[in-house]
């Protein structure tokens, strides 16, 4: 109801409540380079465009006369009492967006209640994040490494700095055909962006001091990443007035430790990934397991069988195979294999909180936003992730409401209508 009596005094927000007009203004926020890498998908953007229509094919059906005066966003996640069903997925590079990037996006998230999902490609090491949100609930994903030393430290380290769960996600073993980037000649990570986590590791550091070893003059002195170092040229970039502008140009120029760089894109992810290796990381961690990007029922059994902890239904938002799956539409079949035996989360084209309760009412137990926040970010930083889940949140509690819920636990298949 503060959204709404903000509303009622006149004052325009800064933030767009209309999901659209939020994307428009963080287009105006930023460069072509960044609003592109942020709001691009894999091909001709098919599987974003069904993403949205797998929503447009569900409607709410209301029934009044329920008394719904009391509502209870509140569900759990492995074990833990959440104060509503949403949560944050990982976004990479978010410095594209506002230079306090992940950091703002973790203060938000904990005064929400909200768990944010540390990205494996962040733009601040977790540690950092951890710090600036202590005590509010996190997880860490993980992008499987080339090097499985790797894997097993950024494990560690997430559960060192308080992360509940690891999520792994599996649809990013090879990088998505995104036109955008491409036409535009732009990979965040080929500048050194994205790579704290990958930067404030020891294993990683020793990676790269061998293979600047193993490339350099006997004479060239090694390569020193600092813990707090993203690399060189991106703290200069964050000086300026905005990395987001004029910004993100002044970054594309500064010196980067190459080796490091180098180092990142030859150990980043492996196609080579099964699940006989992916069962290494139960000897690394006793955390909770879930696993990101799974849309198909088999692998939802698997998922379950091999005893990980939670099922994600993810196509990265549109961003990996062009004419994949919408996940809308597999939700239900997935949710009805997995059966309640572990969680299931979704995300891809979630934009308002009636969409948050559809996805609900398919079987998902946890929705996560993914660009959304990210436009948040780019419009008002910390502030601006705020409204936006302010608003999911309220959008989603009205829709209950509305639709003769007093519980987000009573949403089911019999509160939605298939559209003709
Ligand atoms: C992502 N996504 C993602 N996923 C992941 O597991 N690790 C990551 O680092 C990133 N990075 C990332 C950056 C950007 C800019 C976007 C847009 C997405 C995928 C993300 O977690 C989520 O699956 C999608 O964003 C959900 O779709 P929507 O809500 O963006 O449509």
């Amino acid at each position: 109801s503060s959204i709404f009596r903000a509303g009622i005094s006149g004052a325009r927000p800064r933030v767009p409540v209309d999901p659209a007009r939020l994307a428009k203004a963080a287009r105006r926020a930023l460069s072509t380079e960044a609003y592109a890498y942020l709001a691009g998908g894999a091909g001709s953007e098919r599987t974003q465009a069904a993403n949205r229509r797998a929503f447009e094919r569900w409607q709410v059906w209301p029934r009044p006369l329920r008394d719904v005066s009391v509502r209870d966003l509140s569900t759990t996640l492995l074990g833990r009492r959440l104060p509503s069903p949403l949560i944050l997925a990982p976004l990479g590079v978010m410095e594209l967006a506002h230079p306090e990037a992940d950091l703002a996006v973790a203060r938000a998230a904990a005064s929400a209640g909200v768990p944010a999902v540390l990205s494996g490609q962040a733009s601040f090491p977790m540690e950092e994040s951890a710090a600036a949100a202590p005590g509010a609930p996190r997880m860490f994903q993980l992008y499987w490494s080339a090097s499985d030393e790797l894997n097993e430290s950024l494990v560690r380290r997430a559960e060192a700095c308080g992360c509940s769960a690891i999520v792994v996600t599996l649809d990013t073993h090879l990088l998505g055909w995104r036109t955008r980037d491409l036409d535009l000649g732009y990979l965040p990570f080929t500048r050194g962006l994205g790579i704290a986590q990958y930067t404030s590791d020891p294993v990683f550091q020793r990676l790269v001091d061998e293979r600047a070893r193993d490339s350099a003059p006997a004479e060239a002195p090694p390569v020193r990443l600092t813990p707090r170092t993203v690399a060189a040229g991106i703290t200069i970039a964050r000086k300026g007035r905005r990395l987001t502008g004029g910004g993100l140009r002044e970054s594309l120029r500064s010196p980067l430790p190459r080796a490091a760089v180098e180092t990142f894109l030859d150990v980043f992810s492996t196609p080579a990934l099964t699940w006989e290796r992916l069962a290494r990381i139960r000897s690394w961690t006793s955390l909770p397991v879930i696993l990101k990007g799974i849309v198909h029922p088999d692998d939802a059994e698997r998922t379950v069988a091999e005893g990980y902890d939670g099922v994600w239904v993810s196509n990265h938002g549109g961003r990996q195979i062009d004419r994949s799956v919408p996940t809308l539409d597999v939700l239900p079949e997935v949710a009805a294999r997995v059966s309640g035996r572990v969680p299931v989360i979704v995300d891809s084209g979630v934009r308002s909180g009636a969409d948050v309760a559809v996805a609900l009412a398919l079987g998902a137990d946890l929705v996560a936003l993914g660009r959304p926040y990210a436009y948040g970010l780019a419009v008002a930083g910390e502030p601006g992730v705020a409204a936006v889940i302010r608003n999911v949140l309220a959008e989603l509690d009205i829709t209950l409401g509305l639709s003769g819920h007093t519980a987000v636990s009573e949403l089911g298949p019999a509160s939605l209508r298939r559209a003709d």
